[in-house]
């Protein structure tokens, strides 16, 4: 299916979804939208559980990353190991070679620690811009966002409409414990991320992650340099 004119809403997703069943879920909307349906992954340990389920089960939903250049090492041994487990394709999207070019002359190649300006131009030339063409004529975005993540995450429904991409994003594990996705991903021989094991919650530019030191939340490995309301690098903004 790649039908351009067909019109996907929260409410026409959401009897295919139970919030009890990620996989089940994931199957019906995959197997309803076939073509229709993408998932972004990080590698990140959440990114994987829902790998699993896609690659487990041979389920049709295209899985993609956004390749900064700035990743871990680990992150691209996470990615090896991953193909190999499961066999299926990631396509990467890398910025474009130009104005990333046009923006380092200018500003040098670690300028995102001079300003919050300069910390989200990066971020847009990286990862905002080539999400775009990630998203181009798909209508479900699949997520390994948790509320637990983050107080703006906590509120988010399970199934939301995004303006900016124009598509219904849906989030498996939204209402998961950190636990429960360690278990699962335990449980299941799910490749994790070495990073996880070294205190990092969550796996974004090698640059701008750090890992957690006891007691702190869940967000402040991000950008830590930055004031606490800024962080978010705009993958997930809201116009
Ligand atoms: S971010 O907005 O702070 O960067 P976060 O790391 O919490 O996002 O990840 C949330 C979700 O965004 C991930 O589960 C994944 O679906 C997507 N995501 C984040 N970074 C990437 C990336 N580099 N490539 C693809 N998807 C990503
Ligand atoms: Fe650039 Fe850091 Fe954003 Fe990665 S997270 S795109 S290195 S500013």
């Amino acid at each position: 299916m790649n039908d351009n004119t067909i019109f996907i809403s929260v409410a026409t997703l959401a009897p295919l979804i139970d919030a009890h069943d990620a996989t089940g879920s994931l199957s019906r909307l995959a197997g309803a939208y076939d073509g229709l349906i993408t998932f972004s992954t990080s590698f990140g340990i959440e990114d994987q559980v829902i790998t699993h389920m896609i690659g487990g089960n041979a389920l049709p939903v295209a899985v993609f990353t956004l390749d900064t250049g700035r990743l871990f090492a680990e992150t691209y041994s996470t990615w090896s190991a991953t193909v190999a487990k499961y066999g299926i394709p990631i396509a990467a999207y890398y910025p474009n070679a130009e104005p990333l070019q046009d923006f380092v002359a200018k500003n040098g190649p670690n300028s995102f620690y001079e300003s919050v300006a300069l910390r989200l131009q990066c971020c847009h030339l990286r990862k905002v811009e080539p999400l775009q063409r990630a998203l181009a004529g798909k209508k479900i975005w699949v997520t390994g966002i948790r509320a637990g993540q983050s107080p703006n995450r906590q509120n988010m429904p399970i199934l939301e409409y995004d303006a900016t991409h124009d598509l219904i994003k849906y989030h498996p594990l939204l209402h998961w414990t950190q636990q429960e996705v360690e278990a699962y991903a335990a449980q299941h021989g799910v490749p994790v991320n070495p990073l996880h094991g070294r205190g990092f919650v969550s796996i974004g530019c090698a640059p701008c992650t750090r890992a957690l030191k006891p007691g702190e939340d869940f967000r402040a490995g991000r950008w830590w340099w930055e004031d606490a309301n800024s962080k978010e690098c705009g993958l997930h903004a809201k116009p």
